[in-house]
């Protein structure tokens, strides 16, 4: 199966959020993303609205030739959010506005309740829906028990593994929550940590159909074009 490629572009707007700013735009970034391959744009609505901003999602909405993926709490507000713009798919993720990054997956099991409400109300909205989960297959069932669509693996384990055995053990894990997915007819994506040097071997799992990844290009974009953006600035200054 080949994968495709969902490229997360909200750091662009934390780059543009540093400075209250109308630049760098994600919308811009999507864009160049699509024309270089992507085949989802995926942004993250926080609560805290740290980085991607309602007028963000707005956009990219109408201008996003691929797939457009919201990931978003379990909240009613979210789904009003939702509501409005209609994003292909809504992942819901767990949410705390003191941490950096999304840290874990969703514990399913523990909000039964919610996730499934907040599901059904999504897929009545005709939006796929996915959940962020560890990979961990009492999640995986608990996610198909919801009825979510598909489910997102949290890879941050595996990426942050130290030593080649817990890499490997990581690795096993994410293999078996994502045979466990395509066996009770889930579709199965993973993120979170993916970076040129580790990407592969979640590349390689035929269970998984999508990968999703921020950091790593956003930071690589910053390097590869460092080197540009420094030789343009110097020829305007030295342009009579
Ligand atoms: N998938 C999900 C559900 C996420 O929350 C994130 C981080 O926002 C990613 C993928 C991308 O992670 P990274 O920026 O580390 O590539």
């Amino acid at each position: 199966m080949t994968q495709r490629l969902g490229v997360n572009v909200d750091h662009v707007a934390t780059l543009r959020q540093a400075r209250k700013a109308t630049y760098p735009d994600p919308v811009t970034a999507a864009g160049i993303a699509e024309l270089a391959g992507a085949e989802q744009i995926t942004i993250h609505l926080r609560e805290d609205r740290r980085h991607i901003q309602d007028r963000d999602l707005r956009v990219l909405r109408e201008t996003v030739q691929t797939m457009l993926n919201l990931e978003m709490a379990a909240t009613q507000e979210m789904v009003k959010v939702a509501y409005e713009y209609k994003p292909d798919m809504a992942t819901l993720v767990p949410e705390r506005r003191e941490e950096v990054t999304t840290e874990g997956g969703l514990d399913v099991n523990a909000q039964k309740d919610v996730v499934s409400r907040v599901v059904k109300n999504l897929k009545d909205g005709d939006m796929i829906v996915s959940l962020f989960i560890d990979p961990d297959v009492d999640q995986v069932k608990a996610a198909h028990k919801v009825s979510a669509d598909r489910v997102e693996i949290h890879t941050g384990r595996y990426c942050e593994a130290r030593t080649e055995k817990d890499r490997m053990r990581e690795l096993g894990r994410i293999v078996d929550a994502s045979k466990a997915a395509v066996k009770l007819g889930l579709g199965c994506a993973a993120g979170h940590g993916l970076n040129y040097d580790n990407v592969r071997p979640v590349a390689r799992i035929q269970e998984i159909d999508e990968l999703n990844i921020g950091h790593a290009i956003v930071a690589r974009a910053v390097m590869v074009g460092f080197d540009r953006a420094v030789r343009e600035m110097v020829e305007i200054m030295r342009t009579p």
